[in-house]
């Protein structure tokens, strides 16, 4: 099988996109257990710098300011090696999705009631409001073919457990890694 690598960047060994749901941070921490590398979650991430929690930066600086840390935090994220998840509106960025294009990129894909269903009754802001469950569905339906064109790679979250999904993303991946000897 032929593979163009060459658009893509070293490091990180891959970046994990995908909507509210789909399970980024688990699959991601399990992708790195098995290629051996670090994690690290770029929402958690934010909450480590700013040293509020994420519904607390949304309600006090409002969702732009939310955006231009979550901007400047996911781009240096991309200079480090590991795996790395993304929060699932970081793709709508114009800065990240240009540097996306350069990574190896994983494409978690959810169903939506599969997604609203894991994703219901957490804290998320944007699922705060009235009537989140056609919310979820709209912005699924909004951000779905950014996450599909910036994919290197797509995978069915829903296929599975976590470690069997880790072990399908594992799987997707070996093409674009084996030949790539200098990571984390
Ligand atoms: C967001 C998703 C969240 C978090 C923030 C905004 C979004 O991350 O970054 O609440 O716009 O979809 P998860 O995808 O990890 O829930």
């Amino acid at each position: 099988m032929t593979v163009n690598r060459k658009r893509i960047k070293s490091r990180p060994a891959a970046v994990l996109i995908g909507f509210m749901g789909a399970g980024k941070s688990t699959v991601g921490k399990l992708v790195a257990e098995l290629l051996g590398v670090d994690f690290v979650d770029a929402d958690e991430e934010i909450v480590r710098v700013v040293g509020r929690s994420i519904p607390e930066i949304f309600a006090e600086d409002g969702a732009p300011a939310f955006r231009d840390i979550e901007r400047r935090v996911v781009l240096d994220l991309l200079t480090r090696g590991g795996v790395v998840s993304l929060g699932g509106g970081a793709v709508m960025t114009t800065a990240i999705a240009d540097a996306l294009a350069e990574h190896r990129v994983v494409y978690l894909s959810i169903d939506p009631a599969e997604g609203y269903a894991r994703a219901q009754g957490s804290d998320r802001p944007l699922l705060a409001g009235e009537d989140p469950e056609t919310r979820y569905r709209e912005l699924l339906n909004e951000r779905h073919d950014t996450y599909a064109g910036l994919a290197t790679v797509a995978v069915d979250a829903g296929a599975g457990s976590a470690e069997q999904v880790a072990d399908a993303v594992r799987a997707a991946l070996a093409d674009y890694l084996i030949p790539e000897r200098n990571f984390p």
